[in-house]
């Protein structure tokens, strides 16, 4: 045999990804928080999804191969909000400036109506849209993969989905906070399946127990082999119709067969010379953020310095501002009219900053009367990626609720969500927390309930620059705005921008949330007097980010709060 027989048939296996097969992949890559890597890059909520990831992206996928390849590892590894009984947005750049987004957002089953969780009375029935079958939306997770990756996909689809597989049927260590979590639903689980879940074990959970997924298993080799219809069609399908006819839930399987996920134009503004790429509706991710850069942008963030009186007052007006448009204008764009453009214009968010008094705290109900549907859970997740070519993805994905309703789908293995509860339940009135939502996002058969995940990728000098994402139900888009602040105006290092603490206004209820230790007392203070309600409280966010250093190097943003991990190499 020639040299250069030898030579070309390496090279060949090499082009394919065939020796892939015989690496360790753990003695290739680099993991921790805040890794540099030179070539590509995977950040998620846990280590088994962001190892797949990269381990994907070692044999030669590209981004959306790794991503598809996490999205799937998330659902066995971060069972309280990686899913397929669920949703979520994709946005990619490719390594050419290209952008595109997949919405796989769930949507209501052709049964649902607009009053379905209003008692006799006209109230919302508590827990009906939470807690029940009922609860879930027709879900989007698995037609979305499958369309993203056969759209820019490079390796097998079998090959994507094979270690989520592997990695249900062998099992992964759970963390202590997994255990906690685990342990804390446990009546949940018990109470609402027919079955006892592989979520609950006869002792509490404890760090280091091995969480197996036997059924996910099998549910995720039928998508393996028939794709989409894996899922949508045959046996899982009419595994989870009967699920839902056990519990009173509504759907179909004529909802599941016409399940389609959607390509649509994602949103870009400018932001101090930085280019600014997210998700458009039905996320309000995308345009709240870009409200409240555009009416920050006028002033000088950077010189007023980094949770400042003056720099949160400022930056918690515009979220005040941005919030009270949501319930307003916000919903799927297939059912309403949306005015994005109008809302996101400059000079449409100068007037709304021209009552913007910089000593003083403006009442929401000054700034519009009427209030905002904000229950959305916090227990989502996001994970970003970036290739060795420098295409991207920024992901976030999610049950709602931490582990969505908590109703496995019996045989099948996997949890469903319960997002029917981001619509507005009763448009117009005040629902059980005595805020009011708006008819532009109340339930109709088929339609996408808002959601608030704000992918986000961004350009400096049409090079990729940054990417993130958070989890965090309405303190999403405030927690990636401050991530991109933190970077741009405050100059942080990427890991610094992540774990540093986070504030939050959504206009209703009118108080600014902030992490504990956060804000120093004379800042604390000082708002106070200026007529702003401060209250105290835990995490905000779950930021996942990758920033690409001026030497073409990615570094990784995994945030502390979490077993959040990046892998690179
Ligand atoms: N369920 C949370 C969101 O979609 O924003």
């Amino acid at each position: 045999m020639s040299r250069y027989f030898i030579l070309t048939v390496l090279l060949a296996a090499i082009l394919t990804g065939c020796i892939s097969k015989s690496f360790n992949p753990k003695s290739k890559f680099a993991e921790g928080r805040n890794i540099v890597a030179d070539s590509g890059m995977v950040v998620s909520a846990h280590p088994e999804s962001s190892k797949i990831g990269v381990t994907i992206l070692l044999k030669g996928g590209n981004a959306v191969d790794a991503a598809v390849a996490t999205e799937f590892a998330l659902a066995v590894c971060y069972p309280v909000a990686g899913n397929i009984g669920g949703g979520g947005f994709m946005l990619i750049r490719l390594a050419d400036g290209t952008t595109d987004m997949i919405d796989y957002r769930e949507k209501a089953p052709l049964l649902a109506s607009r009053d379905m969780y209003l008692d006799p009375s006209g109230n919302v029935a508590g827990g009906l849209s939470t807690d029940t079958h009922l609860a879930s939306g027709v879900p989007g997770t698995v037609d979305g993969m499958v369309n993203v990756h056969s759209k820019y996909g490079v390796l097998p689809f079998r090959e994507v989905i094979q270690p989520a597989i592997d990695l249900a049927r062998k099992g992964f260590s759970v963390s202590a906070g997994q255990a906690r979590d685990l342990n804390s639903n446990r009546e949940n689980f018990i109470k609402r399946n027919a079955s006892l879940p592989r979520f609950v074990k006869v002792e509490p959970w404890k760090a280091g127990d091995t969480l197996r997924q036997p059924e996910l298993a099998m549910t995720l080799e039928r998508i393996r082999d028939k794709g989409r219809d894996g899922f949508y069609s045959g046996l899982t399908a009419r595994l989870i119709v009967k699920e839902m006819k056990r519990g009173n839930g509504i759907i179909s399987e004529q909802d599941l067969a016409v399940y389609t996920a959607k390509f649509r134009d994602p949103l870009s503004r400018d932001y101090r010379g930085y280019k600014i790429i997210s998700v458009s509706p039905p996320s309000g991710g995308g345009v709240i953020l870009f409200q409240i850069l555009g009416m920050v942008e006028p002033f000088n963030l950077g010189r007023m310095g980094f949770h400042t009186w003056q720099s949160v007052h400022l930056m918690t007006e515009a979220e005040r501002r941005a919030f009270a448009d949501r319930s307003q204008y916000l919903g799927d764009p297939d059912f309403i009219e949306v005015p994005v453009n109008e809302i996101i214009d400059r000079g449409y968010l100068n007037k709304r900053m021209s009552n913007y008094n910089n000593e003083a705290a403006s009442p929401s109900e000054l700034i519009k009367p009427g209030s905002l549907v904000d229950n959305m859970s916090e227990e989502t997740t996001h994970y970003s990626v970036v290739d060795r070519m420098g295409n991207a993805v920024a992901s976030t994905t999610t049950l709602n609720g931490g582990y969505g309703n908590s109703i496995v789908v019996d045989s099948a293995g996997f949890l469903m969500n319960n997002q029917m509860d981001d619509f507005s339940l009763k448009p117009g009135t005040p629902n059980m927390y005595g805020l009011t939502g708006g008819e532009a996002n109340s339930i109709q058969p088929g339609k996408r309930m808002l959601s608030s995940m704000t992918p986000v990728i961004i350009e400096k000098d049409n090079r990729l620059f940054m990417v993130a994402g958070s989890p965090g139900g309405s303190t999403i888009p405030t927690s990636v705005f401050q991530v991109i602040t933190n970077v741009i105006d405050f100059g942080m290092d990427i890991g610094q921008a992540v774990d540093t603490g986070r504030f939050h206004h959504q206009w209703q209820p009118d108080v600014i949330n902030y992490e504990t230790n956060s804000l120093d007392s004379a800042t604390v203070s000082k708002l106070k007097s200026m007529g702003h309600r401060l209250v105290e409280r835990s995490a905000i966010g779950r930021v996942n980010a990758i920033l690409v250093l001026s030497d073409g190097r990615k570094k990784g943003g995994a945030d502390r709060r979490g077993d959040n991990i990046s892998c690179g190499y």
